[in-house]
Formats: C-alpha cells, structure tokens, sequence
C-alpha cells in the first residue's frame, strides 16, 4: 500500500508543478500536503480507515489543478479519476467505492451529507487546514482574486465562517475556541 501512496504523492505534487495549475504550487506545499498529516492525525483520533483518508484527500482537488475547466464539478470529475487510477493498481474495489465517497463528498458547498469517518476526516481536513495555512486564504483573496484590502478580510472572514459551519460536531468542540479567536481577529 506504501507504493501507491508514494506513487500517488508524486503524481499530484507533479500536476501542482505544472504551468496550468491555476493554484499555484503552493495548493500542494500549504494545502493537501499538510492535510495529508492533519487528516491522518483525525483519522487516528475518530478511528478512521488512515489509508481510505490519506488516498482520498490526495485526490479530492487534483482534476482542478490538472485542467481549471473541471473546478465546478472536481468532486464528481475527482471521483471517476481517483477509481481510474487506482483500479490500475488492482485497488479492492470497496475500498475505492469508499474513497469516491469521500471525495464526492467534500465540499460544503455541494451539499451532500458525510454517511462514513472516512468522509468526515476529509471534509473537516479541508476546513481546518485553513486555520495553520490561513496564508493560503490571503494568497487567494489578494493574489488570486485580487481583492482590495476590505473585500479580502470579509472574505477570509466568511470563509473561516463557513468552514466552521461545515465541521462535525465533534471537530467543532474541538477546533472552537482556534476558530473563533481567528474570525475575532478578521
Ligand atoms: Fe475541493
Ligand atoms: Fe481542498
């Protein structure tokens, strides 16, 4: 399994290498590489499958870094590209059944609800992220978007919000008292 997932690491990082990657390398260096820990440090702690969660959060933006065109739809793109993939690698097919799920569902802005841990781990790995690489938020706000001043806090401001929102409720206790003195600063 260590393959695969060393194999993969290699070929996400290359994609974030890559000149069309609209996020910049950075969406590899403070984004799914450090979800990557996070996510496996939540999986351990709410007994999640650390594999399931480590392969789909490799995955869960990849279609949007390799072609901007599938951003709107990367969860369902994502999906269809993570079996790909690892039906190459003759993945058991639950488990790859398992990890489409957590990439079809981590979004909180498709609404779709979180049935297994696996899901939740990546979800709350996607929002909390922000918290230690809130950098990445300015990046976008002011580099990406180029938003004024103004509009880029609110922004980051709501974004935190949202991603607050978004959590399990036992990432919420958790993660409180981090997102509130954040969103006080903002
Ligand atoms: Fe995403
Ligand atoms: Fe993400």
């Amino acid at each position: 399994m260590e393959k695969i997932i060393d194999d993969l690491m290699i070929l996400v990082e290359n994609a974030c290498k890559k000149e069309n990657n609209i996020f910049g390398y950075g969406i590899w260096s403070h984004h799914i590489k450090p979800m990557i820990s996070l996510g496996q440090k939540l999986a351990e702690e709410y007994g999640a499958d650390k594999e399931i969660v480590t392969i789909a959060i490799l995955f869960h933006d990849l279609v949007s870094i390799e072609d901007e065109k599938n951003c709107k739809e990367h969860h369902k793109i994502g999906a269809e590209r993570a079996e790909e993939i690892l039906k190459k690698y003759n993945y058991s097919k639950d488990k790859i059944e398992r990890i489409k799920l957590c990439i079809l569902n981590h979004r909180s802005s498709v609404n779709n609800s979180k049935n297994s841990i696996e899901e939740i781990c990546v979800a709350d790995a996607d929002a909390i992220i922000h918290l230690t690489e809130i950098g990445s938020l300015f990046y976008a706000a002011y580099k990406e978007m180029g938003k004024t001043m103004e509009e880029g806090q609110k922004w980051i401001k709501r974004k935190m919000e949202k991603d607050y929102n978004k959590l399990s409720e036992r990432s919420k206790l958790k993660y409180k008292n981090e997102f509130e003195t954040v969103i006080k600063l903002l």
